[in-house]
């Protein structure tokens, strides 16, 4: 386990790249121009952060809670993706408010967006955890075949983001923008409240019992058994869902079963060399 640990975290600090067959960097430089709407909703995270989890929580707010609504459509045509080109095409076409998600650092986001047009939500997770999960996505993703040729390589200063820059740069330009900043662990400690600050940033308007809705189908018991949150859809040669399942364990600490103490040690400092200028802080066990 703790060998590879030290291979995801080669990876994780140079930070992830553009996955070739599915990423292009074309469509990823168009997004600067992107024509933004006041009523857009952008959902910003670093890979394993709980990107899935606001996917469901914001298709649930935009039906207050009636599940029915969404159980059918996947995760990806409810909130798509904004780097993405064809589940781009339905964001653009989608009716108002369009609701969309990215991976994507700061510097390759719409100008508009700059200009306070549309809302971002920004989810932080601690990056231990965010680098175990990572670890377990690898086991049984595929994506290592896909990103190891050389147009992986030429991609990399493109899309090239680490968790510290991916962070840092999207919280240090807040103030640009209509901008909400949640943490995963905040989620996992009390998800009414978290669902209760995304409404009202978005301004919807839910009844407690629409809102117990939202709760109730966004826990991991209910996620982990819905086979659009764990993306059975996509096929096996790119996700072995014997393997693994993208809701894995979803805690706060599980780092703490992977990490050796000098692994720790060393991230302790790169954190702390990283982080130093910067006001946030993260729980890292509960
Ligand atoms: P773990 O691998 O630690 O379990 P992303 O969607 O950004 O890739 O994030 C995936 C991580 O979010 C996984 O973490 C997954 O279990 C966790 N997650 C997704 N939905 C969750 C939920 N409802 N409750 C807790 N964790 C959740």
């Amino acid at each position: 386990k703790s060998a590879c640990i030290k291979i995801i975290s080669l990876k994780f600090l140079p930070g992830f790249s553009l996955i070739s067959g599915i990423h292009s960097p074309e469509v990823v430089d168009q997004i600067q121009n992107f024509e933004i709407q006041d009523s857009d909703v952008f959902v910003i995270t670093y890979p394993k952060s709980g990107t899935i989890w606001l996917q469901q929580i914001l298709s649930l707010i935009e039906v207050k809670g009636d599940v029915t609504a969404t159980i059918n459509q996947l995760n990806s045509e409810r909130v798509p993706w904004i780097e993405l080109l064809d589940s781009r095409k339905q964001f653009v076409s989608a009716p108002s408010p369009r609701i969309c998600v990215s991976h994507l650092p700061y510097k390759f986001m719409p100008v508009g967006l700059k200009q306070k047009k549309g809302k971002v939500i920004y989810v932080a997770r601690n990056p231990k955890d965010v680098l175990v999960s990572y670890y377990h996505f690898h086991k049984y993703a595929n994506i290592n075949c896909l990103t190891s040729n050389s147009q992986h390589i030429s991609c990399v200063s493109v899309f090239g983001n680490c968790w510290f820059e991916h962070v840092k740069s999207w919280f240090s330009h807040k103030d640009e923008m209509n901008f909400l900043y949640i943490t995963y662990e905040d989620m996992i400690k009390d998800l009414r409240s978290v669902v209760e600050r995304i409404t009202s940033f978005l301004a919807r308007n839910l009844t407690s019992q629409q809102l117990n809705d939202v709760i109730e189908h966004s826990t991991f018991k209910n996620m982990k058994n819905n086979p659009q949150a764990n993306y059975q859809q996509i096929p096996v040669i790119l996700l072995n869902h014997q393997l693994g399942s993208f809701l894995r364990k979803g805690t706060v600490g599980d780092w703490k079963n992977y990490f050796t103490v000098a692994q720790n040690e060393r991230f302790d400092r790169v954190y702390q060399q990283k982080m130093k200028d910067v006001p946030l802080s993260f729980i890292w066990d509960m």
